[in-house]
């Protein structure tokens, strides 16, 4: 199959790797419900279609915390990425970096920070879980600085993991002969996926924390280490030690609510993500769309707004921006596309995400993404 949208790389990506991997790319927390609300209400929101606005000129490009960028969107920060094609965050970097757009590592990725700036070609805007042991948080955050990390992405909304019940069906975590069984039957049922990253593609740790855990052997083995060291105590106090070990923008990840975005500005923050994690942490909270207006009307003059959450398409890109995103997060879309083809499937799903970004500007009579808003929607 050629595939023309993110959704058809969703279907290669679940024939090409291991069910336990696609479920938890693809799965969310609790019933699914904010994972469904977060395609639906992109879905639902109307573009307003306006004619004869000589739209033989269009650009996309924007500036966000001083960094050009070929549209507004950034690839968002997915866990294990690295388990989904052989060194995925580097290959994912690369394409990024060819679309000239940025890519945010997650802490933990397979592929660590300097190896996805050597390989990718350039430093990723880096994503932080805060965990109990800060000299260790302050060494990492030092390293990212010398890389040249250009923005830190702080995620804020995992003081305790949402029950994904995908994952314990299929035993992601589980210990046992039995899940070991199925485990080995799932993944030689996806051959492709066996040589090219169970084979080929180590090694698999979580690159950029392996060194605290030094008794971990395979990824599986970090999961519970993660669970126990990732600090449940922030508060918004916490935002100075942040500040005092990162010099760049700050952007905060994970905010679905206007008095805590007024907070984040009050704090000085640069930027932040409007956003559920994907539908993964607290079911039946509102869509990134939702959240977007009323978050954007109280923030948007004095930080810059990113949105995500069921992104799949250049015309959900432009939505997103007409209800007051600066920018977007793509999380799935990307991830779908690596898990598909590699570095190819990224560069392409970007490819299209731009072209349907186009199509809409034209057909909204939208010359330049930086002015877009409300107008361009109908009702
Ligand atoms: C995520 N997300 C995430 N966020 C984060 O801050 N750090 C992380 O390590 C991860 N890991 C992760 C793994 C997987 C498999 C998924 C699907 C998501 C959340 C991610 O950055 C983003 O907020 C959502 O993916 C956005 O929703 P869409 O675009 O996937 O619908």
């Amino acid at each position: 199959m050629t595939p023309a949208c993110a959704a058809d790389y969703r279907a290669l990506a679940r024939r090409r790797v291991p069910r336990v991997l696609f479920d938890y790319l693809d799965g969310g927390a609790y019933a699914e419900a904010t994972l469904a609300r977060n395609l639906a209400d992109l879905q639902a929101i109307a573009l307003r279609q306006r004619v004869l606005k000589d739209v033989s000129s269009l650009s996309t490009g924007v500036e966000l915390f001083g960094q050009a960028m070929s549209m507004p969107l950034a690839l968002a920060p997915i866990g294990m990425a690295g388990m989904y094609a052989r060194r995925g965050e580097v290959q994912a970097m690369r394409a990024a970096k060819a679309a000239g757009v940025p890519m945010c590592l997650s802490t933990v990725s397979v592929c660590d920070l300097g190896e996805v700036t050597r390989d990718g070609g350039a430093p990723p805007w880096f994503q932080l879980y805060m965990i109990r042991d800060r000299g260790y948080m302050a060494e990492l955050l030092a390293r990212a600085g010398e890389l040249g990390a250009p923005v830190l992405v702080f995620t804020v909304d995992l003081p305790v993991p949402g029950a994904r019940y995908r994952d314990v069906r299929n035993g992601l975590f589980g210990a046992g002969a039995m899940t070991e069984i199925s485990r080995a039957v799932d993944g030689l049922s996806h051959p492709d996926w066996l040589l090219d990253v169970w084979f080929r593609g180590g090694p698999h740790s979580f690159g950029n924390i392996a060194a605290a855990i030094p008794e971990a052997r395979g990824i599986l083995e970090f999961w519970p280490w993660v669970g126990r060291n990732f600090d449940p105590s922030l508060s918004w106090k916490d935002l100075d030690w942040v500040r005092a070990h990162w010099k760049g923008p700050i952007v905060l990840k994970g905010v679905l609510d206007a008095e805590d975005a007024r907070m984040a500005a009050d704090a000085g923050l640069e930027g932040l993500v409007v956003s559920n994690h994907g539908g993964r942490q607290l079911d039946g909270v509102l869509s990134g769309a939702a959240a977007l207006p009323a978050i954007a009307a109280a923030v948007g003059e004095r930080m810059t707004v990113l949105m995500d959450g069921g992104v799949r398409s250049g015309l959900d890109v432009l939505k997103a921006l007409a209800l007051g995103a600066d920018g977007v997060l793509i999380g799935r879309a990307w991830a779908y596309a690596l898990a598909a083809r590699g570095e190819a499937g990224v560069a392409h799903v970007l490819q299209i995400i731009r072209q349907e970004l186009l199509t809409a500007m034209a057909l909204t009579g939208c010359t330049d993404v930086r002015q877009a808003g409300r107008e361009l929607l109908a009702g």
